[in-house]
């Protein structure tokens, strides 16, 4: 009688890469996560292969001197993100591999994007130009999906085209459609040390020019239907689960597959009440990731992803 079930099937492990060698380094704001080096990456996502998770989405961490203001690393060919893609298929070919588009990982100032004259806000067209060859690259490295993170306008179409143009036609598409302008990304700011922003807005990062009202749910339905509408695969609505009614309402409204995202902040509070004993952490976890099920998501993006598979392959993967 069960009307929705959980299974590793459903599972997208997000993961942060560093430089270096045998590097394991916690995120204070992020407590069971790690950002790794490439060599302990590979075998990491080897078990998450065995454990039935279709797919992981790579973070890399830059160090701030490898910054600029243009996000120049970004399109490197030979950058962080494409070394570890490369080493990544290399070890473990069934594994997707989700490569993030956006410039946030690259920049000094932290945004998602070039900085316009005044440096107060992003240059959207001259960012989505960017983009497109950003998508270019790393699709040539390896990664089987580009994810768009930015929540610049157009990008989509133009990323499409760009990777048509490459002849990458068996590149997939997903689009961070609804992306909301949340303080739960705050563990992952800390992650890739984006949180604080320079120049003439200096102080805790603000991208509510780009990302989205938390107020708003039409405004999500257009985003996803434009996204769609410019050659998106597949799309996402994040944060997922404080927007659990907008997966619903985006699941109803398309029939591309629909994935959401349990953020930094979500996953971060679950852990912090557990520390606290407010109550059992797996059957937190377990519950929390039910309801992304039931709110209709084809998948979920969760940092917890291989302990879930774990616990779900001792349960014979029914879950509880
Ligand atoms: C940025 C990006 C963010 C996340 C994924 N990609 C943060 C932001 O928009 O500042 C957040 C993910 C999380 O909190 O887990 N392109």
């Amino acid at each position: 009688m069960r009307e929705s079930t959980l299974s590793s099937a459903d599972l997208i492990w997000p993961v942060f890469v560093v430089e270096g060698d045998r590097l394991r380094e916690p995120v204070s704001t992020l407590p069971g996560v790690e950002r790794l080096s490439i060599d302990l990456l590979v075998p990491a996502a080897r078990e998450a292969a065995l454990l039935g998770i279709p797919a992981i989405a790579v973070f890399p961490v830059l160090a701030p001197h490898k910054k600029d203001a243009r996000g120049s690393g970004a399109l490197d060919p030979s950058g962080l993100a494409c070394r570890a893609v490369r080493a990544l298929k290399d070890a473990v070919p069934d594994l997707v591999l989700i490569g993030d588009i956006a410039l946030d990982p690259y920049t000094s100032h932290g945004h998602d994007g070039v900085l316009d004259a005044d440096e107060r806000d992003v240059d959207n067209d001259e960012t989505v130009a960017i983009l497109a060859s950003m998508a270019v690259v790393h699709a040539r490295a390896g990664f089987d999906v580009v994810a768009t993170s930015d929540m610049m306008d157009g990008r989509v179409a133009a990323i499409r085209r760009a990777l048509d143009e490459a002849g990458l036609t068996a590149t997939a598409i997903l689009a961070y459609a609804a992306k909301y302008a949340s303080a739960f990304y705050g563990p992952f700011r800390d992650a890739v040390g984006s949180s604080r922003a320079g120049g003439p807005v200096a102080g805790p990062i603000d991208k509510r020019t780009y990302q989205m009202d938390p107020a708003n749910r039409r405004e999500a339905l257009r985003e996803v239907a434009l996204d769609v509408a410019e050659g998106a695969d597949m799309v996402m609505v994040k944060p997922g689960m404080l927007y659990l009614d907008v997966v619903r309402e985006v699941r109803e409204a398309v029939d591309v597959p629909v994935l959401a995202y349990q953020v930094s902040g979500e996953y971060a509070m679950l852990r912090a009440a557990a520390e606290a004993s407010a109550f059992a952490w797996e059957d937190a976890l377990l519950e929390s990731l039910a309801g992304f099920k039931r709110a209709g998501a084809d998948a979920v993006l969760t940092y917890a992803a291989v302990e879930v598979a774990r616990r779900l392959q001792q349960d014979g993967g029914h879950g509880r």
